[in-house]
């Protein structure tokens, strides 16, 4: 249930370790997010509508809400995007998750700061242009995102089903543009 070759992306898997699922303990590596660890072990519904319908992945990169659990002790934690880790524990919540009162995290990152010339929010296609255009006229910006890497929208798959046609709407997987030698005009080698 794992891609192990895809025609432009390495994969590096980091050490195994386990998490427990509803109590359950699920195999992961350290890396990869919680959605793609439960989906390699089978686990489709990641949480219920409050009328008991089930969720799961959706749009897979932190912009929807279907993929809300509660991880260690924390609601509304978005599986798709949190990495895992050694001894997490991650349970399915029916609807929107309402914090204890009492709830104290166990896990809390320290707050840094930093002073810099210009800090970008987002890393997605327009907060990348933007570093790409300072960093022209000698400006070194501070990127930050919500997301571990770099790319926002560009790493989403492309619809099907609405755009323009000459943008290449409707076309899936990796497109190839000819070399310097000629050749066809590329080759879709989807999905
Ligand atoms: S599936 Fe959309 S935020 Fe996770």
């Amino acid at each position: 249930m794992r891609l192990v070759h895809h025609p432009i992306l390495e994969f590096k898997r980091g050490k195994r370790i386990t998490f427990s699922f509803d109590g359950r303990e699920i195999e992961a590596y350290e890396g990869e997010t919680i959605a793609a660890a439960l989906h390699a072990a089978g686990v489709r519904a990641l949480s219920h509508t409050k009328q008991g319908s089930p969720r799961g992945l959706f749009c897979a990169i932190g912009k929807c809400s279907s993929c809300l659990m509660t991880v260690d002790g924390i609601p509304n934690v978005r599986a798709c995007v949190t990495p895992v880790r050694e001894g997490m524990e991650v349970c399915s919540q029916t609807g929107p998750g309402a914090i204890d009162p009492g709830f104290r995290p166990r896990h809390r990152a320290p707050a840094k700061r930093r002073a810099v010339e210009v800090a970008i929010v987002g890393a997605g296609p327009a907060g990348l242009s933007a570093a790409h255009t300072l960093l022209e006229w000698g400006v070194r910006p501070l990127v930050v995102d919500e997301n571990p890497h770099l790319g926002g929208q560009l790493i989403k798959q492309t619809h099907k089903f609405f755009g323009s046609r000459a943008e290449r709407a409707g076309t899936r997987g990796v497109f190839h543009r000819p070399g310097p030698g000629g050749g066809s005009e590329g080759e879709d080698r989807g999905p």
